[in-house]
C-alpha cells in the first residue's frame, strides 16, 4: 500500500461557520494502480488531494503514505492541478525544470530525457501559447514528473479541453502514468473518463464527502482506454456508477 487514508475527517472554518467537507474517509492504493476519485461538486475531492499533498491538514485521521503518516509536503508526491498553470513567459525546458529549480536540484537530466521521450524535445525554447492543447497538457505533466515522484495527484486535468481533445489527451496522459510506473489519483467530473482510465473508482458521497462505494475494473485491465469505451460492460459501469451519483444529488 503506498497511499492509505484512515478516517479522513475535515471540517473547514470560516468566516460563516463550519463546513464539514470530509467525513470518516478512509481507502487505499496499491502501489502502479491508478484511482479516480468521483463524486458530486463540493464534496471534498479537491480537499482530499490536498490532505494526501500535506497541503491541508485533516482534523481527525490521518493519511500515511509509504508508510509515514503524512505531516507536510512530501518528494513522493507530484501535483497537477486543474487547467495546465504553465507559466507563459517560462518556455517549455524554463516550465518543465522549474520543480527541480525550486528544489535546488542542478541536474535536469529527467526533464531532459522525458522530453525527449514524449515528443517535446523540439518545442524547448518555445513558450506555451505556441503549443496545442494537448502538448501544454503534456507538459504539464513532464514538469511534474521532472522531480521524479512516485505518487501523481491529478485534480480534473482535462477538464478545460474540448471533448475530442480530452479523449486523446486523457489516453495520452494515461499512457505516460502507466509507462513511467507512477501511482495516480484523478479527480475527475466525467465517469466515462474515470471507466476509460482507472484501475478503482472511488465513489465519495454528496458533502461531507464520504467512500460510498469503490469499484474494482480489473475485468477491464489490459484494455486501452478507446478500446474500454467500446467494450459492453462499460456502459454497465458506467450506469451504475451514474445511479450511484445521481441520488446524490
Ligand atoms: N478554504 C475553505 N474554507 C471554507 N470552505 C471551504 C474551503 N475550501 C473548500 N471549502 C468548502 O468545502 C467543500 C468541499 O470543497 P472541495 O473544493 O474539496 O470540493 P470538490 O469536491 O473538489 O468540488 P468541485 O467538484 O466543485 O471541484 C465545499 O463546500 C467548499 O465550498
Ligand atoms: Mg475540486
Amino acid at each position: 500500500m503506498i497511499v492509505s487514508a484512515r478516517s479522513v475527517s475535515l471540517t473547514y472554518q470560516s468566516a460563516d461557520g463550519e463546513v464539514e467537507a470530509l467525513k470518516e474517509v478512509s481507502f487505499d492504493i496499491n502501489e502502479g494502480e491508478f484511482i479516480s476519485l468521483v463524486g458530486p461538486s463540493g464534496c471534498g475531492k479537491s480537499t482530499l488531494l490536498s490532505i494526501i499533498a500535506g497541503l491541508e491538514r485533516p482534523t481527525s485521521g490521518t493519511v500515511y503514505v509509504d508508510g509515514e503518516a503524512v505531516t507536510g509536503p512530501s518528494e513522493k508526491i507530484g501535483f497537477m492541478p486543474q487547467k495546465d498553470q504553465l507559466f507563459p513567459w517560462r518556455t517549455i525546458w524554463g516550465n518543465v525544470t522549474l520543480g527541480p529549480e525550486l528544489r535546488k536540484q542542478k541536474d535536469a537530466s529527467l526533464a531532459e530525457s522525458l522530453l525527449e521521450r514524449y515528443g517535446l524535445s523540439d518545442f524547448k525554447k518555445k513558450t506555451p501559447s505556441q503549443l496545442s492543447g494537448g502538448m501544454r497538457q503534456r507538459c504539464a505533466l513532464i514538469r511534474t514528473l521532472a522531480t521524479d515522484p512516485k505518487i501523481l495527484l491529478l485534480d480534473e486535468p482535462f477538464s478545460a479541453l474540448d471533448y475530442q481533445t480530452r479523449l486523446s489527451v486523457s489516453a495520452d496522459i494515461h499512457g505516460i502514468i502507466c509507462n513511467e510506473k507512477k501511482t495516480a489519483l484523478l479527480v475527475t467530473h466525467d465517469i466515462s473518463e474515470a471507466v476509460s482510465l482507472s484501475d478503482r473508482i472511488v465513489v465519495l458521497s454528496k458533502r461531507p464527502g464520504q467512500v460510498k462505494d469503490i469499484y474494482d475494473l480489473t475485468d477491464l485491465k489490459g484494455l486501452s482506454p478507446m478500446e474500454r469505451r467500446s467494450d459492453g460492460r462499460f456502459k454497465e459501469f458506467f450506469n451504475e456508477i451514474w445511479k450511484e451519483l445521481d441520488i446524490n444529488v
